[in-house]
């Protein structure tokens, strides 16, 4: 079977604090963002798990998510190990929008489903919770509100205020360590310890029909240290507001900055621009919301 994985932004992440796990407290609103790649995933009996890839840097052993779900798939059922699984990779990788974290999920979902659902709904979350902290947002569609480490994920309706919208992604080719961005949160103690309930206030401020406002108060407490080790970064949100985005953003611990626009004619000039100005060599991705 062919199945789409897709990845996400972080329209608002909160950070309040480090854990006596060394993860961290947070509060982020999650946004699936329809831009994809896929997997072929085909039943082999007797055959072990077995992965290819289309990507030259990613590991096809238990350095891959996608291998490591598998195994921890057939570990939890004690169905036996038979899988052999494509993943073309298309989104780029350490880029904050969890594309491996949904390569994940895809994998649990369709094994699942390919073994006769020996794993309820909160089993599989459960599962993908012990993969990596983004992975139960995507066993799952739809916008979040997403708590703890991660594993709690609250689905949201819609988010209508921002329908008919464009968004502008851009990845500069190098990509951000998410434990090195959490750990340099240490430097930065106002970023570490937000204040619980601005993912609800940003909610509501969008609800509320202040979309501009709320585009303009996108939060990530992990731009403190990322924009100030890459002012690259910086760069790119400048110029993304002074083409006229509503707002611009950091999407997870980066590298993908992404801005929104008032729809998706303007996003594309957006892109068109930036391309000129920081030439062909980013990442840019454009969609509608
Ligand atoms: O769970 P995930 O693989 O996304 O996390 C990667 C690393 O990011 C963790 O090992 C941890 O250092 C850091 N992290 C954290 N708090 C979170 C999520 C991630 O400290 N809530």
């Amino acid at each position: 079977m062919r199945r789409l994985s897709g990845c996400k932004v972080n329209l608002l992440l909160n950070i309040l604090g480090r854990r006596e796990d060394g993860f961290h407290e947070l509060e982020s609103v999650m946004f699936p963002v329809p831009i994809t790649e896929h997997l072929e995933i085909e039943a082999a009996p007797g055959a072990g798990i077995q992965l290819s890839c289309s990507h030259p840097e990613l590991p096809v052993d238990a350095g891959n998510l996608v291998y490591r779900a598998a195994s921890s798939f057939y570990e939890r059922t004690g169905v036996p190990a038979g899988v052999r699984i494509h993943l073309e990779k298309r989104l780029p990788l350490a880029a904050g929008l969890g594309g491996g974290s949904a390569n994940a999920a895809v994998t649990l979902a369709a094994l699942n489903e390919i073994h006769g659902n020996p794993l309820t709904a909160v089993q599989l979350a459960q599962l993908g919770a012990g993969l990596g902290s983004d992975v139960p947002f995507f066993l799952q569609d739809g916008p979040a509100l997403v708590s703890g480490r991660g594993e709690w994920v609250e689905p949201l309706a819609p988010l209508a205020g921002l329908r008919g919208m464009g968004m502008v992604l851009v990845h500069p080719g190098f990509g951000v360590s998410t434990p090195w961005a959490y750990q340099a949160l240490s430097a930065f103690p106002e970023a570490r310890n937000g204040r619980r309930g601005r993912a609800r206030e940003w909610l509501s401020q969008l609800t509320g029909g202040d979309v501009e406002g709320a585009c303009r108060a996108l939060y990530n407490s992990l731009e403190a240290p990322v924009l100030a080790k890459y002012p690259l970064l910086q760069l790119f949100q400048e110029f993304f507001r002074a083409e006229g985005a509503w707002g611009a953003l950091m999407s997870g611990s980066g590298s993908t900055t992404f801005a929104l626009a008032r729809d998706v004619g303007t996003a594309e000039r957006m892109a068109a621009r930036f391309q000129e100005k920081f030439g062909t060599g980013n990442w840019v991705a454009v969609t509608g919301l």
